[in-house]
């Protein structure tokens, strides 16, 4: 019954993991898969949208018949995704983006000399929170990656970040968050918890979050 839910919308999601180049052979990033996001992307095709999935480090390919932007570091898929925020119905922030980044980008091999080596850090851009101060008519969707006291957090950045739903992810949970091809999520609105989600396919919990997406859509509660 969710085949057209979509259909006539653009939707962005974002996936995997970005990566924060240290010197020209090392890099931080984190254990994102991009199974989440694609999966996003996936069912939302299938409810007839037109999709662009901005990706970063993935360890699978991408779902056919969806447009893919590959980008590396948290800037570069800022940049991505504001290129094409404006034309955008849906926005899901399913990457897992580095919170900080190498405040040096070394040219070369950073060579090895004394017992310690201190890395300085600087905060990266909060995209998600850029496109909550941004948005017009989009509805914006984000993911909060936690490993205790997921509603209070969730909701905490749902507010923060002027979300519309945000998905609540307890990493720490076994089936649930980095990798694997489950997950558990709760979802959450302004009005609070909207569904709690038992252990799922992704391809599921996709599908589910879309459809609370699209009904939100149809009401205009973006507006
Ligand atoms: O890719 P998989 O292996 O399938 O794993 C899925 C997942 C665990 C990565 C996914 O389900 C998930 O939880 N993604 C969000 C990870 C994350 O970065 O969460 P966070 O709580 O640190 O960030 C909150 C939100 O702000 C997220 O929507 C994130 O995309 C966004 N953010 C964070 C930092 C930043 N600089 N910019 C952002 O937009």
């Amino acid at each position: 019954k969710e085949h057209g839910a979509l259909a006539g919308k653009r939707v962005l999601v974002t996936a995997g993991g970005t990566v924060e180049r240290l010197d020209p052979v090392r890099y931080l990033t984190n254990d994102s898969s991009g199974k989440m996001g694609f999966a996003i992307a996936e069912a939302a095709k299938v409810m007839g949208a037109e999709v662009t999935v901005v990706a970063g480090r993935t360890s699978i390919d991408a779902p056919a018949g969806v447009n893919v932007v590959r980008v590396e570091s948290a800037q570069q898929m800022l940049d991505a995704v504001l290129e094409r925020f404006e034309e955008s119905d849906i926005v899901v922030k399913s990457a897992a983006v580095a919170d900080y980044r190498p405040v040096t980008r070394h040219g070369q091999k950073i060579k090895k000399s004394g017992e310690m080596l201190t890395l300085e850090l600087e905060k990266t851009t909060d995209i998600l929170q850029t496109l909550g101060e941004r948005k017009t008519h989009q509805l914006l969707i984000g993911f909060a990656a936690e490993t205790e006291q997921l509603e209070k957090y969730a909701m905490d950045k749902l507010k923060r970040k002027n979300a519309d739903l945000i998905v609540g992810n307890d990493v720490s949970l076994d089936g649930a968050g980095f990798n694997g091809d489950t997950n558990i999520v709760q979802l959450y609105g302004p009005e609070g918890l909207i569904e709690a989600m038992p252990l799922l396919s992704k391809r599921e919990t996709a599908q589910r979050i879309l459809t609370v997406a699209s009904q939100r859509m149809a009401k205009g509660a973006a507006r």
